[in-house]
């Protein structure tokens, strides 16, 4: 079954082709990074703007990069939520008039499924249950994994996410956005243990997290040595900084799996591409006798092949859509 799986939720269009959820045919990514740097972050309006000027063509690219007509697409699968409320409602759209057209399915993909399912497209046996490590720009959760769409939320940020932490850190920085390369590449650079920074617990909630003390506590670094002219560590700030993330993030990971006694380990979302997030899972995994899976840097990131993957198993389950399906900025995992 070849499906088209369509994602325009923040700053990426996307357009993908992917049979029977595992095998990618075809995978153009158009990044918006170009437009929104100048701004610091994404502006979502310029964001609409842009997918709507690049979905058409898009399009077209994935159906001529696998080779494919578009009779033989059997359903088209969007991502509905989380997201720009803008920008989710292009690719929606889009999705709709394809779906109608071609008369064929459409599938509902939540954005955060479609980032865990890239593991399906790099881990051709990979099969749940397994627990997901999901970190992106957005959102920050664990989840366990119980089916290809039934998930539970056993751990997220109470405030920021973990990528929105390393933008506005890298930001005062002086990094270019978006900020999570730059900081893993400067982070690279120092040793660390320069800097203390402030790592935050929930209490009576020990799987969930927060970073936004951490984001502050980098800000005032950065800002108390721009005023008193002391000379700033970047690199160190930069590795500490990661450090921390990743003291927030691992150690509830593996407790998590260790919780809902699974014995696989799924990294997902843009911060997964992290080399010292991902060194620290690999070592902590090793330990604790988990099967660690890490996406390759190209799925870890916004892709249509990710949202073609889950879309695949939702139309097994029978999670299809009719014309009326809307798109939601904030949405439930169930
Ligand atoms: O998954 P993604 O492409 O988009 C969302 O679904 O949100 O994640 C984007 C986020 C950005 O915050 C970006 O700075 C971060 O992933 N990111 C990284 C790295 N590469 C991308 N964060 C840390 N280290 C990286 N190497």
């Amino acid at each position: 079954m070849k499906i088209l799986g369509i994602e325009s939720s923040c700053d990426e269009t996307a357009v993908s082709i992917v049979e029977d959820g595992r095998r990618i045919l075809s995978n153009p990514v158009a990044s918006q990074i170009n437009l929104h740097a100048l701004y610091g972050g994404v502006v979502p309006e310029i964001a609409s703007r842009a997918h709507v000027e690049a979905i058409a063509g898009l399009t077209e690219q994935a159906l001529k990069d696998a080779g494919c007509q578009r009779d033989e697409i059997d359903a088209v699968a969007v991502t509905y939520a989380p997201g720009l409320i803008g920008a989710l409602l292009t690719g929606l759209s889009f999705a709709k008039s394809l779906a109608f057209a071609l008369k064929i399915d459409l599938i509902p993909v939540h954005h955060i499924k479609g980032h865990i399912a890239a593991n399906y497209l790099a881990f051709p046996d990979l099969k749940p249950p397994f627990l997901a490590l999901a970190i992106s720009g957005g959102n920050t959760m664990i989840i366990d994994v119980e089916d290809y769409t039934r998930m539970k939320i056993l751990g997220a940020t109470r405030d920021d996410a973990a990528g929105e932490c390393f933008d506005k850190a890298a930001r005062v920085l002086g990094l270019p956005y978006p900020g999570g390369k730059p900081m893993d590449d400067l982070a690279k650079q120092s040793r660390g243990g320069v800097y203390k920074l402030p790592l935050a617990r929930v209490t009576d909630a020990p799987l969930d997290m927060s970073f936004s003390g951490l984001k502050t506590a980098v800000v005032n670094i950065a800002h108390h040595a721009a005023q008193t002219g002391e000379d700033l560590d970047r690199a160190a700030l930069a590795r500490d900084f990661t450090r921390a993330v990743s003291d927030m993030l691992v150690p509830r990971a593996i407790q998590a799996a260790k919780i809902a006694g699974r014995d696989m380990l799924c990294a997902a979302g843009g911060v997964a591409a992290n080399s010292i997030i991902r060194e620290d899972l690999r070592r902590e995994c090793e330990e604790n006798k988990i099967q660690l899976y890490l996406p390759p840097l190209n799925l870890c990131g916004d892709n249509g092949a990710m949202i073609a993957a889950q879309g695949y198993y939702e139309y097994l389950a029978g999670h299809t859509a009719g014309m009326d399906l809307n798109a939601f900025a904030t949405r439930d995992l169930a």
